[in-house]
């Protein structure tokens, strides 16, 4: 992975590209293989969530999974580029994960604030959002660190920052630790319009799976599919990823 403390814009319009493309992690495949099959899945998923809001009003999608590194971060990052290639779509990425944020080493930038800070009301929240590599595509971090962060998650202030960024986005993509693992994923997911649920084939238990699902459900949550990783990305087979 690599990962750049500060992206300078000192030269040329051209050397600023291949100075930030240098910080993304190379798993944000719709923007390092825009042409890969992987990134044609990431489109595909983009349309069906496309499809499913007909009245095309902003919306909030919470990412989770059962377990530990099944892909979700990963995940959101990929669905936001696709999303933010459409046309006159603005699209941010917000980390919910307080525990354990893997936002910022994803899109390459430096440790900041966000989340933790507006939701503890020591940051307006248009000071805590940042820009990214991709016009249309902005980002708040996770910001912390937080030692409580299902209580500050939980204390209601949560959804009022969703609608706010309602009013400036089409997506607002959120990234949360694991339903299992922690109560987080389900405040989160309860808050927001539509909950996807990552499943990393061949390794996530069926019964860790329909656990996660009845765990979100209790809460509240809308759990809109299900979305298949653990195919090695380099992978160049149609089923690397899956959506239902
Ligand atoms: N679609 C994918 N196919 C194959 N491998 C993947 C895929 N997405 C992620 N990975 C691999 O899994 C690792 C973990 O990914 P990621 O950080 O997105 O998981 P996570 O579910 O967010 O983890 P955590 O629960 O710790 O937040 C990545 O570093 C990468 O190696
Ligand atoms: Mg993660």
């Amino acid at each position: 992975m690599f990962r750049k403390r500060r992206v300078r814009p000192t030269g040329s319009p051209d050397e600023l590209v291949a100075i930030v493309e240098k910080g993304v992690d190379p798993h944000v495949v719709v923007f390092h293989e825009p042409q890969s099959v992987p990134a044609e899945q990431f489109r595909g998923l983009r349309n069906s969530l496309v499809s499913l809001n007909s009245e095309r009003a902003p919306r909030v999608l919470a990412v989770t999974s059962a377990l530990r590194g099944e892909g979700k971060s990963v995940a959101v990052v990929n669905l936001g580029c696709a999303f933010a290639e459409l046309r006159e779509t603005r699209v941010i990425l917000v980390d919910a994960d307080l525990r354990d944020p893997s936002l910022e080493d994803l899109l390459g930038l430096a440790p900041g604030t966000g989340l933790h800070e507006v939701l503890t009301g020591r940051l307006p929240l248009e000071q805590a959002i940042r820009p990214t590599f991709l016009r249309g595509l902005s980002f708040l971090g996770a910001g912390g660190p937080a030692e409580h962060s299902l209580e500050i998650l939980a204390s209601g202030r949560f959804k009022p920052i969703l609608d706010a960024l309602k009013e400036s986005y089409h997506y607002i993509l959120v990234d949360t630790p694991p339903a299992l693992a922690v109560t987080d994923a389900g405040v989160v997911g309860r808050s927001a319009d539509g909950i996807l649920l990552v499943v990393r084939l061949e390794a996530t238990p069926r019964s860790r799976v329909e656990q996660a699902l009845a765990v979100l459900q209790g809460l509240g949550g809308n759990v809109l599919g299900t979305f298949l990783t653990g195919v090695p990305l380099s992978a160049r087979r149609k089923d690397a990823y899956a959506y239902r």
